[in-house]
């Protein structure tokens, strides 16, 4: 009877348990965090030559070492970037608002099993299919690359965006 019990028990928690198959891998093996949108923001940001409209999220290990200025990041930090095409409002077009969205990008920090970019896995998910970015593992060389000139923050641009 306790058997059988425990059997009924595992059968309706066992989907829940499951990790869902479906979610977009980047060609390293870092995949889609589908939960980044309910991170707290580090800061949003606007490029000008993109015409882009992003906001930075990190997850509670980031956000804490973002508040603390904690560098570098521990493991275990993920950073977060969305990107969206800016357009002017319609009902007030000087305000500008994101319109289509661009891509999800994320900074996974593993000192040990990154160790070569810096401690930090990259990932890009491109279009509303989010399609991952890269033919192969090597894209992270773009990343990278791209990154230096932050070295001197652990290879990160973004920084809390400053509330009283
Ligand atoms: C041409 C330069 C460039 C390249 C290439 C680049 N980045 Fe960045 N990245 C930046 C800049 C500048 C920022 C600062 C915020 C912004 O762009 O709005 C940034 C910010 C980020 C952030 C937020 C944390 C931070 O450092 O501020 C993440 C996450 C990120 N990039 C991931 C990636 C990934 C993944 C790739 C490769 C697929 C990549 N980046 C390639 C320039 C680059």
């Amino acid at each position: 009877m306790k058997r059988l019990l425990l059997l009924a028990i595992i059968i309706m928690v066992a989907p829940t348990l499951t990790p869902a198959t479906d979610l977009p891998v980047a060609p390293n093996g870092i995949g889609l965090f589908p939960d980044y949108r309910s991170w707290n923001v580090i800061a949003p940001s606007y490029r000008k030559d993109k015409n882009h409209i992003r906001v930075i999220f990190g997850n509670p290990a980031a956000i804490k070492a973002m508040k603390e200025k904690t560098r570098p990041f521990p493991d275990g930090a993920v950073l977060a970037k969305v990107a969206w095409d800016a357009t002017g409002l319609s009902t007030f077009p000087v305000a500008t608002i994101p319109d289509t969205f661009s891509q999800v990008e994320f900074m996974v920090k593993n000192a040990e099993k990154y160790k070569e970019t810096g401690g930090w896995g990259f990932a890009r998910f491109v279009g509303n299919e989010l399609k991952p970015y890269g033919k192969d593992p090597g894209f992270v060389r773009e990343c990278f690359g791209c990154h230096q000139p932050v070295k001197g923050n652990d290879f990160v641009f973004t920084s809390y965006a400053a509330v009283p």
